[in-house]
């Protein structure tokens, strides 16, 4: 009998694993995938792009509420800068009230044809679809996440400074983690999983084991 999840909510603070582990489940199970942080940052990157302040919360929210998917496709999506502008916006609530039809939407409409999805983010699971039949939160400590972003921005031919890496991520957990609206936390239920000492194909496994274990017929 095949388990196939309709909604998996993914939630975990950055570089501990979500994108990989959400695309590797979105293809295990078919589903369609969104990252949800792509759209915190391509609000954050139009605001830059524009001369804009992230900081301005009238602006960023009607840019959030014109976001247009041109905007998700943009080459600086993943740049330091983009980044903390991302943060910065998504702390702003009009920006992400604005943000949530689109999410919701996906959920309820995958495209492509798809039967569910897997949506990965801070607030997929507290927020977004609190209903989702799987919640996971992934996890790590911020040294080993540190370390996977310094690898990663290494291997995309940047020179990284360690230091810079970690002030950075603190710096943004900080943000994600003290913000009223949406803070990042484990939804009632969710699955925690500790990645710091596990590889992509353990992470992965283990959570399948666990979807396994709550979705097979009884
Ligand atoms: O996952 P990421 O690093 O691409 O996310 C970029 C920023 O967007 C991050 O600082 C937190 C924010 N974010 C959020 O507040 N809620 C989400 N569901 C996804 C991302």
């Amino acid at each position: 009998q095949l388990v196939r999840p309709q909604v998996i909510a993914l939630d975990g603070p950055s570089a501990a694993g979500k994108g990989t582990l959400a695309r590797r489940l979105a293809s295990h199970y078919d589903l369609a995938h969104l990252d949800t942080g792509s759209l915190y940052r391509a609000v954050g990157r139009r605001i830059l792009r524009e001369g804009r302040d992230p900081k301005d919360a009238t602006y960023a929210a009607e840019t959030a509420a014109n976001l247009q998917p041109v905007d998700l496709k943009d080459p600086e999506l993943r740049s330091e800068a983009t980044s903390q502008a991302a943060s910065i916006v998504a702390a702003i609530p009009a920006v992400r009230a604005n943000l949530l039809a689109w999410q919701r939407e996906f959920a309820k409409a995958p495209p492509d044809g798809k039967q569910g999805v897997v949506l990965d983010g801070r607030d997929i699971g507290t927020v977004i679809c609190p209903d989702a039949d799987v919640k996971l939160f992934v996890t790590a400590s911020p040294e080993a996440r540190a370390e996977r972003r310094f690898q990663e921005l290494q291997a995309a031919g940047a020179n990284p400074i360690r230091r810079a890496v970690l002030d950075e991520m603190a710096s943004r957990d900080r943000r994600d983690s003290e913000r009223a609206t949406a803070p990042l936390l484990p939804a009632d239920g969710a699955f925690v999983l500790d990645t710091s000492d596990l590889d992509a194909d353990a992470v992965f496994d283990r959570v399948v084991a666990f979807i396994e274990s709550k979705t097979r017929p009884r």
